[in-house]
């Protein structure tokens, strides 16, 4: 794939701390290793855990047209809904949004009410206008997301996170250097700058995936697996959380509060890590039709990679298998063939 298409994909998916996007390029050249890329118009790709949803972004604008794109998580869902759907964002209708002194909202709790540990007040109302927007029905997904985008962009870093906010004072927050707020206020400043960008990002991408028609689902893949009749040829990604679900549940307690427009408390999973992983793995590998491909992705949590393997060798034969390094406790990722 061409460096360009995949920084536009990689510009619009989710940040995502526990993302394989990293690895999506090489993991679906070695698939077209062992599937032809010009056998792909009749393929069927499905992601059980889309996550940043940049693999299946990659394989509809690589050419495939039967898409499934699931994640429990809302903010995932989201995602998809614009990437595979759309329409475009209408600029001028964001620049309104934000210019208009009292923009028609749909009611809701201003977000700077329950995010002010995290998010400042200038940054909760271009939040507001952008999510609770009163548009047309077929405007919202694009608009959440970009506002979703807009949000995430004030996290010190996909990995660590938000940090609190001691202060809402920005003197006081400029004085600080341990976290440097200064590029989380610069960023703040300068909404349309920011916000235009994204839009721009945004909208190539949904050129770049093209006509796509994608099933989408918001679904514990547990669940969604036996609802999907898809024949082979068939790619199926299967990537579950390797360390239970609760470090996704503190992750995203921020932005899935921010779509549900209160606080939303923290809750722990009654499943073990490692029963976690297996039922779905094995609920998603069970339902594939024979002849199918999957990738798999573990090693880096409660089990090792050969524990992860004895699973995945239950349901069909490995094709490419990838270490992340020589080291046995590395993690790694694999494509299977199903019986
Ligand atoms: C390790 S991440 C990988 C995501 C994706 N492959 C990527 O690279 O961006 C795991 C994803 O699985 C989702 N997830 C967790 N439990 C799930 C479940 N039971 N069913 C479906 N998705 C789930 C999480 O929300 C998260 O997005």
């Amino acid at each position: 794939m061409k460096a360009k298409t995949l920084a536009i994909l990689r510009r619009a998916m989710l940040p995502l701390d526990g993302t394989i996007a990293d690895w999506v390029p090489e993991i679906v050249d070695a698939y077209a290793r062992i599937v032809p890329e010009a056998r792909w118009h009749d393929l069927a790709m499905i992601d059980f855990t889309a996550g940043s949803c940049l693999m299946p972004t990659v394989f509809a604008a690589r050419g495939v047209r039967r898409l499934a794109v699931n994640d429990f998580a809302p903010r995932s869902h989201l995602a998809a809904q614009f990437l595979f759907g759309g329409p475009k964002i209408d600029p001028a209708r964001v620049a309104s949004l934000l210019a208009t002194a009292r923009p028609s909202l749909h009611p809701h709790v201003p977000t700077f009410h329950f995010a002010c540990d995290y998010l400042i007040e200038p940054v909760c109302a271009v939040f507001d206008r952008l999510y609770h927007a009163r548009v047309p029905a077929a405007e919202r997904a694009g608009l959440q997301y970009l506002a979703v985008r807009w949000a995430l962009g004030f996290a010190r870093s996909v990995e660590d996170g938000f940090e609190i906010l001691y202060s809402h004072d920005p003197a006081q927050l400029k004085r600080l250097r341990d976290p440097d707020w200064r590029p989380y206020l610069a960023r703040a400043r300068r909404p349309a700058t920011v916000v235009g960008q994204l839009v721009r990002d945004l909208n190539a991408a949904i050129d770049t995936v093209g006509p796509a028609k994608a099933k989408l689902f918001c679904a514990d893949m547990k669940d969604v697996a036996p609802q999907i009749k898809f024949k082979a040829p068939l790619f199926a990604a299967v990537n579950p959380p390797t360390r239970g679900l609760d470090e996704y549940t503190i992750d995203d307690q921020l932005v899935h509060s921010l779509m549900a427009n209160r606080w939303l408390p923290l809750s722990q999973t009654p499943e073990t890590p490692l029963a976690f992983w297996t039922r779905r793995v094995d609920a998603a590998l069970r339902h594939l039709p024979s002849g199918s491909h999957y990738m798999v992705w573990g090693g880096d949590g409660s089990m090792s990679f050969e524990a992860c393997r004895a699973v995945w060798d239950l349901y069909g034969v490995a094709r490419h298998l990838k270490r992340l390094s020589s080291d046995p406790q590395a993690p790694g990722w694999a494509i299977y063939e199903s019986h």
